[in-house]
C-alpha cells in the first residue's frame, strides 16, 4: 500500500494527458505512487513538474503546479496577457493541434468509461477560428465597475483589459460598457455582471447588468451604449446566418457562441440525419431553428419541440423561409414526447440537441418509443451525452460514431455529434 500524499507535500509528476475537466492527468515518480492519479491545472501532456499537494482521496490527488522542469513539447506561450489568472482559457498553454488531439482524447476516455468503443470517435473538427470567435460573453464587474473575468473555479474576478475570445466587436462593446452597467438596472442594487450579445446583423453590442446576490436579477431589458451612457433598446433582436438560413432572436434565447463552427456542426448533423424526402423527423430542444430548417427542406415533415419563449422566433424564421412543413411544439421535451408517444405517434429519424443536464433516462426510453430508425445526438457536455447514449443502447439502439467539434477553442469544452441507429 503507498501511502497518500498530504496537503502541501511537494511532488514530482510526469503529466500524461488532458482530463474532462481540463486539468493535467500525471503520475508520481515516486516508487509506491503508481495507482494515484494527480490533477494539475495548466500542465500539458508530456510535461516533467513539480507540484504541491492541495488535498487526496482514496485514488486521486488534486495538486497545484509549482514548476515545469521539462516542458512538453505540446506548449506554446499563451497569447494572452491574462492566462495566468483568467480562468476563461484552460489549456491556451497547448498548440492548437495539441487542444484537438486532448478534446478527442476527453471524448474517447468518457465514452470507454460508460461501456463504449473509444475507436467510435473520430477526430475533433476544429473551429475555423482559434480566438475571437465568441459572439456571446458575461463579464464580471468589481464594486469599482472595472470589468473581469472569473479566475478557474473561484469567484474571484480577475480584471481584463482584453480576451481573445471574444469577437473583436464583442471586446469592445463589452468592455467599453462597463462603466455604464448601472444605469442598465432595474434597483440600485451594486452591478456585478453584464452580458453582452454581438448582433452580426448590425454590428451592435446588446446589453444586459445583473445585480449582485440577486440569482434572478430584476432585469431592465436590453441597452446599447455610446459615448453619452446606455440606452434602453425597445426591439432587442439580433440575427444570424446559419448553414444558409437567415435567424432571428431575442438575445435571451440560446444560440452557438461560435457561428462559423456551428455552421459546420450543421452541416455534419444535418448529413447524418440521411433524411428521405418521405420521412418524417423529430427534433428536440430546436431553439430558433438552427437544425430545423435545414432538415426541413429534406423531410416531408418535422415536429420541432421547444420553450415557448424560442418558438416563437423559430416559427417566424420557418416562415421567413417559406418553409410550411414545421409543427412547433411550444412546451417541455419530455412532456411533448410523453403526448407524441401516447398517441402512438412514430418517427423515422430524430435530432437532439439539450443543454448540459442531457435528456435523462425518462426522456430515452420515451425517445425511442417514437421509434426513429436513427437518432443524431448533438452534445455540449460529453459525459451527460454518454450517458444518455448508454440509456438508448438499453432500448435497442447501436452507437455508430461520435464527432467532436471545436466550439470552443482554448477551453477544455467540446461539442460533440453522436449517430445511433435502431438494431
Ligand atoms: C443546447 S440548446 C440547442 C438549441 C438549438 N438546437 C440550437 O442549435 O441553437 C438547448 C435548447 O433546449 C431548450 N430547452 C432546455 N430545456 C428544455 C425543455 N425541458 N423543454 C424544451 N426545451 C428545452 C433551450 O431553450 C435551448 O434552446
Amino acid at each position: 500500500m503507498h501511502e497518500l500524499p498530504r496537503a502541501g507535500d511537494i511532488v514530482e509528476l510526469s503529466m500524461e494527458a488532458i482530463a474532462p475537466n481540463g486539468k493535467g492527468k500525471g503520475s508520481s515518480r515516486a516508487a509506491g505512487s503508481e495507482k494515484l492519479s494527480f490533477f494539475v491545472a495548466r500542465t500539458a501532456p508530456g510535461d516533467v513538474i513539480t507540484a504541491c499537494v492541495t488535498g487526496a482521496r482514496k485514488r486521486y490527488v488534486e495538486a497545484e503546479l509549482v514548476e515545469v522542469i521539462e516542458a512538453s513539447r505540446l506548449r506554446v506561450e499563451p497569447i494572452c496577457p491574462h492566462y495566468d489568472e483568467c480562468g476563461g482559457c484552460q489549456v491556451m498553454h497547448l498548440s492548437y493541434a495539441a487542444q484537438l488531439d486532448a478534446k478527442r482524447e476527453i471524448v474517447r476516455y468518457i465514452l470507454a468509461r460508460h461501456g463504449f468503443d473509444r475507436e467510435l470517435a473520430g477526430p475533433v473538427v476544429a473551429s475555423p477560428s482559434e480566438l475571437r470567435y465568441r459572439l456571446r460573453s458575461k463579464l464580471f464587474l468589481t464594486p469599482e465597475l472595472t470589468p473581469g473575468l472569473r479566475a478557474w473555479r473561484s469567484h474571484r474576478v480577475v480584471p481584463i483589459r482584453q480576451c481573445f475570445q471574444m469577437h473583436t466587436e464583442l471586446e469592445r462593446g463589452l468592455l467599453g460598457a462597463a462603466r455604464f452597467a448601472p444605469e442598465m438596472l432595474a434597483s440600485r442594487s451594486p452591478v456585478a455582471t453584464l452580458l453582452g450579445v454581438c448582433d452580426l446583423g448590425s454590428g451592435r453590442v446588446l446589453l444586459q447588468a445583473g445585480a449582485a446576490g440577486e440569482d434572478a436579477p430584476r432585469i431592465a431589458g436590453w441597452f446599447t451604449v455610446d459615448e453619452k451612457g446606455a440606452h434602453g433598446e425597445t426591439q432587442p433582436l439580433c440575427r444570424v446566418q446559419a448553414a444558409g438560413f437567415d435567424l432571428q432572436y431575442a438575445p435571451d434565447c440560446f444560440t452557438q457562441v461560435n457561428a462559423d463552427a456551428n455552421d459546420l456542426l450543421v452541416a455534419h448533423a444535418v448529413q447524418a440525419m440521411a433524411v428521405r424526402p418521405t420521412d418524417s423527423v423529430l427534433e428536440l430542444f430546436s431553439g430558433i431553428g438552427n437544425f430545423t430548417l435545414p432538415l426541413a427542406t429534406r423531410a416531408r415533415s418535422v415536429t420541432a419541440v421547444e420553450w415557448p419563449r424560442a418558438t416563437r422566433f423559430a416559427k417566424d424564421n420557418a416562415k421567413k423561409a417559406g418553409l410550411s412543413n414545421i409543427a412547433h411544439l411550444g412546451k417541455d421535451v419530455v412532456d411533448a414526447l410523453r403526448d407524441l408517444t401516447g398517441r402512438q405517434i412514430r418517427f423515422d429519424r430524430a435530432l437532439l440537441d439539450p443543454p448540459r443536464e442531457g435528456l435523462g433516462e425518462t426522456g430515452c426510453n420515451l425517445l425511442s418509443e417514437a421509434a426513429p430508425q436513427r437518432i443524431v445526438y448533438v452534445s455540449c457536455e460529453p459525459t451527460t451525452l454518454a450517458a444518455d447514449l448508454a440509456s438508448l443502447t438499453r432500448q435497442s439502439y447501436r452507437l455508430v460514431s461520435v464527432t467532436p467539434f471545436d466550439m470552443f477553442p482554448q477551453t477544455f469544452h467540446v461539442e460533440t455529434c453522436a449517430i445511433m441507429d435502431k438494431e
